[in-house]
């Protein structure tokens, strides 16, 4: 049995395993077949932070794949005040078949995991958004941009960012990521990644410069510069990240025909302009699109390894 938690526990193999899954269920769903592969299987979906994607991808997705999917917020159910998650683990994965989790804290899923009968998947920590990258590598695929992508991210040393650094380092891509002083990525994840990175022969660079980053990139991405869970902050960020909007004119930098990926929710006039995301709105809504396949690729990969 595995567990998704973050990408650092696949190999290369298995990851394009898991996205090969996706956009073969994908190319089936668009001619109408339905794989029922989880049929009369649950996922528990535990949110302690608010989702529209996630949510959806993760409900859809299963019903779609035969089973049923169910929502617990924390104001439901009693981890919300103070029941352990080492007894809600083994509570829930007594009666499902596999749960999806997004938290604050990472060690919280890895408790939950450790404890777990069934695979448990990130939905989202602070540290990592594994299953988003999932389907950003996917939309990359679909629109031919591969192993030879330059990757340029501009904007906050985040979950995002640290999902970024680890895909790179396995698949071998290069990647550029630029942040303001003071938002610089997490030391020990990229450490982590460039580890790894020299097996892959990955390329990845951190700068405080975005123009350096983004120059001659063949994709441009970002992410709200605030985080959930980092509302307080908003207002101070929104000046520390001056310089930092992916605008045309930063797009212009990089190569003829980049692309621009965004996780979404974006929030125009501060990371990305509008008119960079509508110009992009077709990939960028593909993106969100693929979070359906990739995560119903991956469930149906995960219960193929119990
Ligand atoms: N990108 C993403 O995870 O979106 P949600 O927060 O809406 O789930
Ligand atoms: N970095 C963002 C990603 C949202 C999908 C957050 O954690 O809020």
């Amino acid at each position: 049995m595995k567990h998704f938690l973050t990408l650092k526990d696949f190999t290369k193999k298995e990851i394009l395993e898991i996205i090969e899954t996706a956009l073969q269920i994908k190319r089936e769903l668009k001619t109408g077949y339905y794989n029922s592969e989880l049929k009369n299987k649950t996922l528990a979906m535990i949110f302690e932070k608010s989702s529209t994607r996630t949510r959806v991808s993760f409900e859809t997705g299963m019903f779609q794949l035969g089973g049923h999917a169910l929502f617990l917020s924390n104001r439901d159910i009693h981890l919300g005040r103070g029941e352990p998650v080492k007894d809600t683990a083994r509570v829930i994965s007594s009666m499902c078949d596999m749960v999806m989790i997004r938290t604050f804290k990472h060690s919280m899923i890895e408790e939950f995991a450790s404890y777990s009968k069934v695979p448990v998947i990130n939905g989202l920590t602070d540290s990592y958004h594994p299953v988003q990258l999932l389907a950003d590598y996917m939309t990359m695929i679909e629109y031919g941009i591969n192993e030879n992508a330059i990757v340029a991210y501009v904007g906050d040393g985040n979950n995002m960012t640290n999902s970024w650094m680890i895909l790179a380092a396995k698949l071998g891509f290069e990647l550029r990521i630029a942040t303001p002083k003071g938002y610089e990525v997490e030391s020990e994840v990229l450490a982590d990644a460039l580890k790894i990175a020299k097996e892959s022969g990955a390329i990845i660079t951190v700068t405080n410069d975005p123009k350096e980053a983004v120059h001659g990139a063949t994709i441009v991405t970002t992410d709200t510069w605030a985080s959930m869970g980092q509302e307080d902050e908003k207002e101070q960020r929104i000046k520390d990240f001056k310089g930092f909007m992916v605008d045309d004119l930063m797009m212009c930098l990089a190569k003829k025909d980049a692309k621009f990926l965004h996780c979404l929710p974006a929030y125009r006039g501060q990371e990305v302009s509008e008119s960079v995301l509508e110009g992009h709105a077709k990939i960028v809504f593909d993106e969100a699109e693929n979070r359906l396949h990739a995560q119903k690729g991956l469930m149906v990969w995960l219960n193929k390894q119990r």
